[in-house]
């Protein structure tokens, strides 16, 4: 597929990779309908490049995901591509024996993970696809994955997530190769974005980094170039893209 010719929403589509993705897939002659839940990143990202459509919803508010996908397909001749992109990462240990009064990885944290990375992931495509479907159109829908998907320790709300998205990338890449839309993961290591540095440590980070073949952090525009293969590869399908470095968890 011609990244020129195509139509493509992205989540999480005011920050971090998904900003660099819209404004680098703007640039290459395609449409973006920029979807995000921070109103104000939004405007930011619309005053770069103002040919980009930007939507603010909180997608996993399956009511507003329906709302913004019928708004999309409305104002265009349908979508191409989907890139689940947004998403948070939280730490959490299972048991973590100094926390007091309970020492468990709580319920609230792990719903809210799976609230944004899972369930978010599946409300979306199952309204893109369906809309694909009935229009006719062939792309590719391309869930943001993450090394952590390996098992990351501390991680555990986050992993399962995120290996979630990447067997439903599998089952969709089924499912949907027969009307000419391919299902795709990209696995991002160890990233120089805010997130990383909010994240973890600098003392861990570098020994990740330590641990890296490269010896350095992945960057952002590396990650925008797996997107740019997953959009223009039409045999690259139902596997994941690992992004990392060369590092093993
Ligand atoms: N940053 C990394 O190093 C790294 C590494 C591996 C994987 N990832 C994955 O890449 C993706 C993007 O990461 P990033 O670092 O660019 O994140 P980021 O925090 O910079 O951006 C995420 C965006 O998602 C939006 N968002 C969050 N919850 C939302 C909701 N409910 N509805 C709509 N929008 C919502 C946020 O407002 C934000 O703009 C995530 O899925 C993340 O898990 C990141």
């Amino acid at each position: 597929m011609e990244i020129n010719q195509t139509n493509i929403i992205i989540t999480g589509a005011a920050s971090g990779f998904g900003k660099e993705m819209s404004l680098y897939f703007s640039t290459k002659g395609a449409t973006i309908f920029a979807i995000d839940i921070n109103a104000k990143a939004l405007t930011e990202l619309k005053n770069e490049i103002n040919s980009i459509h930007t939507f603010e919803c909180d997608i996993t508010n399956n009511e507003a995901v329906e709302k913004v996908v019928d708004n999309i397909f409305e104002s265009c001749e349908g979508a191409n591509v989907l890139i689940n992109n947004a998403g948070i990462m939280e730490n959490a240990p299972l048991v973590n024996l100094l926390n007091r009064p309970d020492s468990r990885h709580s319920i609230e944290l792990w719903n809210k993970v799976v609230d944004v990375n899972q369930n978010a992931v599946f409300y979306m495509t199952r309204s893109v696809a369906n809309k694909m479907i009935r229009n006719r159109n062939k792309g590719v829908i391309i869930n943001i994955s993450s090394i952590a998907a390996k098992g990351n320790a501390g991680q555990t709300a986050y992993t399962a997530t995120k290996a979630a998205v990447e067997a439903m990338s599998k089952v969709w890449a089924k499912e949907l190769g027969g009307f000419g839309i391919r299902s795709v993961a990209i696995a991002p290591g160890f990233m120089n974005t805010l997130g990383t540095h909010d994240a973890l440590e600098e003392k861990m980070l570098a020994n990740w980094i330590e641990k890296t073949p490269l010896k350095r952090t992945g960057e952002i525009d590396e990650v925008v170039l797996a997107a740019q293969f997953s959009i223009e590869n039409d045999f690259f399908n139902g596997e994941t893209l690992s992004v990392n470095g060369g590092v093993v968890i």
